[in-house]
């Protein structure tokens, strides 16, 4: 029997990359687009080297209906879409605010309208725990209120979710958008991981590349919030469990026949951890030290959040499975295995 087919837009990235891989792991074949804006091409080898399947791949921009509709055309068995296609950036969004609506909303009306041509109607997307800003009540669940974006990126991700709903309304569309927390860690194989393009912003690879010598020190921004260490709180989850999150979409999207048009989950695994607490444990589980400073606050940082992840875990029977020391030792033996190829 023909294997179900589902495109997913920016494929070669750090998520997409590992939901593909749980993809054909799980029987699908995944059609990737990807524009290799932020993701390189050593890494559909990689994909390759895993799973023993090359899974078809268009080095196109999603921002192209013309090229969009060849990827539909040759592909008739596609029946669902990711989108992780985006740029994700937060500081950088508030520098060049205009390319990021541009990018992140041009490719999300672009995808839909192709899909609507071709009658696919079942949309996974990528959302983020940013839409809720600060939450009132912890863990924070779908129903809590949204905040008023700070930057750019996560106001794309709310208007994005604003479109979906409504675009879902008119009847043709359904959509899981999947808010994650903080995805970290690599694939066990240590093929696959992270490659963040110059310095850092997130944690995680700061620190692996501190702990590797191409940082001199890390900085924790802030040591004064209200919480237990005085730095703030994250729901970190690994990369391979947010992955297996998006299959579980696909599936209950490609089953389910009495699901409502538009619906939210939290992906995260429900603890909390301070940056503190990460950098101990990555010292701890890794035997490698982290130098590192407390510096001021960064702007727009929430002090804490982590994620009531009930609803998925009931309704997408989904639930992360790894463990804070697996993603500390996983984020670290990809940087160490990727400088050794790169050198
Ligand atoms: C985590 C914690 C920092 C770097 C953002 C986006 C979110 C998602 C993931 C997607 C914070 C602290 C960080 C450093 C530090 N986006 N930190 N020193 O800000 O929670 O979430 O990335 O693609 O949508 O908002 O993640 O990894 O940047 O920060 O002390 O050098 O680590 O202050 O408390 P964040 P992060």
């Amino acid at each position: 029997m023909a294997k179900v087919k589902i495109l997913v837009t920016g494929g070669l990235g750090f998520i997409g990359s590992h939901t593909v891989v749980e993809l054909i792991q799980s029987g699908f074949e995944p059609v990737i687009v990807d524009d290799l804006s932020n993701s390189e091409l050593f890494i559909l080898d990689r994909i390759e080297q895993i799973t023993g399947s090359r899974p078809e791949f268009y080095p196109y921009d999603v921002c192209d209906p013309e090229k969009l509709r060849a990827v539909f055309t040759e592909n008739k068995e596609i029946k669902a879409c990711i989108h992780f296609a985006a740029k994700k950036a937060v500081g950088e969004s508030m520098e060049i605010p205009l390319t990021y609506y541009r990018v992140n909303l041009v490719s999300l009306l672009t995808v839909l309208d192709i899909m609507k041509e071709f009658e696919v109607g079942n949309f996974v997307f990528s959302s983020s725990a940013t839409v809720y800003g600060q939450p009132e009540h912890l863990p924070v669940n779908e129903l809590s209120p949204l905040q008023k974006s700070l930057s750019s990126y996560g106001s794309t991700k709310q208007m994005a979710e604003d479109i979906l709903e409504k675009v879902s309304e008119t009847g043709w569309l359904k959509v899981l958008s999947l808010r994650y927390f903080n995805p970290v860690g690599a694939h066990k194989s240590s093929l696959i991981g992270e490659l963040p393009k110059g310095i850092p912003s997130n944690l995680m690879p700061y620190i692996t590349q501190t702990a590797i010598g191409i940082r001199e020190k890390l900085t924790i921004f802030g040591d004064d919030y209200n919480t237990p260490d005085g730095t703030c709180i994250r729901d970190y989850i690994h990369v391979a469990d947010l992955a297996k999150a998006h299959v579980n979409a696909c599936n209950y999207l490609l089953t389910r026949t009495d699901t409502s048009p538009y619906d939210v989950f939290n992906i995260g695994t429900g603890t909390g951890n301070s940056v503190l607490e990460i950098v101990k444990t990555f010292e701890k589980v890794n035997q490698v030290e982290v130098p590192y400073i407390t510096g001021s606050r960064r702007s727009g940082d929430v002090e804490s959040i982590y994620a009531g992840c009930t609803k998925a875990n009931k309704i997408l029977k989904w639930e992360a499975q790894y463990t804070l020391e697996d993603m500390v030792k996983d984020a670290w033996n990809w940087e160490k295995s990727y400088r050794k190829q790169i050198k």
